[in-house]
């Protein structure tokens, strides 16, 4: 019998997930089916139980569901742990289990590029969900140093303490305060949400070379002016929809326990833009 599977969260009317992992069913000819299913906020436990009562088989979690998703679990994995968050559950004959997918995704287009990640010295903007998970990375990857610059320093000082948790040094500055210290470090990643409206880079990149990874995570549009401006510097760019497509790759590989199609997958999301 064909294996039904969803994203779930509001909105969700723009998601790409349904088109890349409808690709790899396509690809590996495949008998499943991807839809999305828009849960309103205030919804969450009536929708899942009509996942399980459709027997969903596995889904995606997004904004804003994420963290309030953990409550319905009834296993969890330990990166879904680590992070407070979920981002991909399977369903065992109604024994849901929770992955977060996001960093194993995060790093996969470090690993790609042989970042050496052991040594590095790196700039995070941001402290907001896709920034714990990310923190939570390179924290596996024994980063050297993280240096976590947020808009709201409560929030960067309150990643800093879970940074220092995992073992991973940390410090917290306000986006102003990185001013011209870009140079100093060996990767920067943007995990704001600055971008996504078209906006200015969130910090000037004075100073940064070839050497300097330079990864943005929002995905939609895929050149923004923070990337735009790392290029202009020769600097090592990585996109958002690579992380997108990383964790999509993951989910894959954990519902169907097989090697996910990524070139297919990778094709049907650039499609989308
Ligand atoms: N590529 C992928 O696979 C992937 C995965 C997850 C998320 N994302 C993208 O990553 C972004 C962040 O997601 P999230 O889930 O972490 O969101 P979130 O929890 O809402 O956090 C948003 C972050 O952006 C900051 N921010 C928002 N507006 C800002 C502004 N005008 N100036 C400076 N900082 C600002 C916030 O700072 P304050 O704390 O000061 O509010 C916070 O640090 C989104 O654009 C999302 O689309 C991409």
């Amino acid at each position: 019998m064909g294996k039904t599977f969803a994203v779930i969260g509001d909105p969700i009317n723009h998601s790409l997930s349904p088109n890349i992992h409808s690709a790899a069913f396509r690809e590996l000819n495949l008998d499943c089916s991807y839809i999305a299913y828009r849960i309103p906020k205030e919804e969450l436990a009536e929708g899942i139980e009509g996942l399980k009562k459709i027997k969903i088989d596995g889904f995606n979690v997004t904004i804003p569901h994420k963290v309030e998703m953990m409550k319905y679990l009834d296993k969890i994995d330990e990166s879904c742990s680590l992070i407070g968050a979920v981002n991909t559950v399977t369903n065992n004959d109604g024994i849901l289990k929770g992955y977060n997918t996001d960093m194993d995704g995060f790093l996969e287009p470090l690993k790609k590029r042989n970042v050496d990640i052991k040594n590095s010295n790196v700039l995070l903007l941001g402290a907001g969900g896709a920034a714990r998970a990310i923190v939570a990375g390179f924290a596996k990857e024994k980063a050297k140093k993280i240096t976590i610059a947020n808009r709201t320093i409560e929030k960067a000082n309150n990643l800093v303490k879970f940074a220092q948790k995992i073992s991973l040094d940390a410090n917290a500055i306000t986006i102003d305060q990185v001013e011209e210290s870009a140079k100093n470090y060996d990767i920067i990643v943007n995990a704001t949400s600055v971008g996504l409206q078209n906006e200015p880079s969130p910090i000037s990149l004075e100073g940064i070379n070839e050497k300097t990874v330079v990864y943005d995570i929002v995905y939609m549009p895929m050149h923004t002016d923070f990337l735009k401006r790392a290029k202009e510097k020769n600097a090592i760019v990585i996109f958002g929809y690579e992380m997108l497509l990383g964790q999509a790759v993951r989910a894959f590989e954990i519902w169907h326990g097989m090697e996910a199609p990524y070139n297919a997958m990778k094709k049907a999301l650039l499609g989308g833009f």
